[in-house]
């Protein structure tokens, strides 16, 4: 029986277990909210930037690359609002010593047994709301002296804006264009937690669209379209994934229309990515506060500041959502298996190759020389350690959609088994057509079993 809500403890011990994910700097105790991507973590993590990557520059003529700078100038910072505004409220409890927000007490744990939310106990001393910047600062150089204050980024955003002259100057383009980067973003959250869902260092990729302004409704209503496409083309259920429209007491400062593309997870609907219409507020500014006009200079003599459509999500959220939906667990013939059904394309490994008896030198052999020809092209892995049941169980775990295994058959007549993780079917195939099957399979559409 396939489960159909799964529990973020669940989550995070399978990705402790499997070594997707685990806690930062451990052997120190550990860092609160700061975690490490193992192995799988990673060819995970890679798969969904790819995927991403493809969707909005390879398969489209009218987005560029760009990889800018963690540290900025300081003044961008404060173009950008963020050395003014980019603050939460923040409270402290003279009693249990805890930091709160002060807008999200409901949501919060009280340090005192048995937990109560902050304020909920006769106990409880809450100091007065005050401003917290959430941007970590640094020094550049080696004198902490004035002048030498920096910034880690706390969006990548900022870096796509100050780059606006060059990238349309040198990658000669009009808008509607954009401009896309993946990369690391810092922000000294006041409350951390829910596993990945909101930490201090996080990659996020964004991307920003430059449209002449009559037209920026019509492609801000597009790219809310597109992005929600882009988690069903990759197997999230369409019954967990919503978009909401914020309405004007929550927009950000830049904000001319908010949606969030929201996702179902164990802690309740919540952000997945945000897509936003971000007028000509930032072009505007840092063309004010940098001197350098940031505008469109058509040929026949046209001008005016493009507005921006901007797309914004980090990879640790959608890790979160597509472990999430992925999660089954269920009873195969008696015997409970574990499994994240993961759209083959993100799936840390496409395929094993599993030779059915490890001692046997010609079974070993020809999975080897399988393994060599796929691994070329493909993230495949070779496992000859444990009984066949183990092995296929571990796959199942860390998502693998297809096993092939080498077995005395093949010694006869150069086939392979190829068992398909969510269908369990097997079927036999000649050795020296694996590679086109599984590219073939690759290309095939994929629907959750789990349903819509
Ligand atoms: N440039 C716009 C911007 O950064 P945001 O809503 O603050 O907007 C965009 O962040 C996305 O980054 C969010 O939708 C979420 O996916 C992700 N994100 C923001 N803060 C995060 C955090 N502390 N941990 C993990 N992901 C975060």
């Amino acid at each position: 029986m396939a489960t159909d809500t799964v529990s973020m403890d669940q989550i995070v011990s399978l990705c402790r277990r499997r070594g997707f994910v685990f806690p930062s700097s451990e052997i120190y105790g550990g860092l609160g909210s700061t975690y490490d991507y193992g192995h799988y973590g990673v060819l995970l993590k890679n798969n969904i930037k790819a995927r991403w990557f493809e969707a909005m520059i390879l398969e489209r003529d009218d987005i560029v690359a760009l990889d800018s700078a963690v540290i900025l100038h300081p003044r961008v910072w404060e173009a950008s609002g963020h050395v003014e505004g980019f603050t939460d409220p923040l409270v402290d409890c003279r009693t249990c010593k805890l930091r709160f927000r002060a807008d999200k007490l409901e949501d919060s744990q009280c340090g005192r047994k048995p937990s109560k939310h902050p304020g909920g106990t006769p106990e409880c001393d809450l100091t007065e709301p005050r401003q917290f910047n959430l941007m970590f600062e640094t020094t550049v150089g080696p004198v902490k002296e004035a002048g030498a204050k920096a910034y880690l980024r706390p969006e990548t955003a900022q870096g796509i804006f100050i780059n606006f002259k060059n990238v349309s100057q040198l990658a000669r383009r009009r808008p509607p264009f954009g401009i896309a980067q993946i990369g690391k973003s810092f922000r000294n959250e006041i409350t951390p937690g829910n596993f990945l869902f909101r930490v201090r260092e996080f990659e996020q990729m964004e991307m920003e669209f430059f449209v002449p302004p009559a037209d920026a409704e019509r492609w801000y209503r597009y790219w809310i379209d597109e992005r929600l496409g882009w988690y069903l083309r990759y197997g999230l259920r369409r019954s967990r994934l919503r978009v909401r429209e914020h309405g004007p007491e929550e927009r950000s400062h830049y904000s001319q229309g908010t949606s969030d593309i929201e996702y179902l997870y164990p802690i309740g609907w919540s952000e997945l990515e945000g897509v936003a219409n971000r007028g000509d507020f930032d072009l505007t500014r840092h063309s004010e506060f940098s001197t350098t006009k940031l505008e469109y200079v058509g040929p026949d003599g046209e001008r005016y500041v493009p507005y921006v459509i901007e797309p914004a999500v980090s990879l640790e959220r959608i890790i979160v959502a597509l472990l999430v939906d992925a999660y089954d667990e269920e009873v195969v013939g008696e015997r409970e298996r574990t499994v994240l059904r993961f759209h083959p394309q993100v799936a840390p490994v496409t395929a094993a190759i599993l030779p059915l008896i490890a001692k046997d030198d010609s079974m070993v052999a020809k999975a080897r020389s399988l393994h060599e020809e796929l691994r070329r092209r493909q993230s495949v892995e070779y496992d000859d350690n444990g009984a066949i049941g183990r092995r296929y169980r571990r796959q199942d775990e860390i998502g693998t959609p297809w096993a092939f295994t080498i077995d005395e058959q093949t010694l006869a007549d150069d086939t392979v088994t190829v068992r398909d993780r969510d269908s369990l079917a097997q079927e036999r195939l000649p050795i020296g057509g694996v590679r086109a099957w599984l590219d073939d399979a690759l290309e095939r559409e994929w629907r959750t079993p789990k349903g819509d």
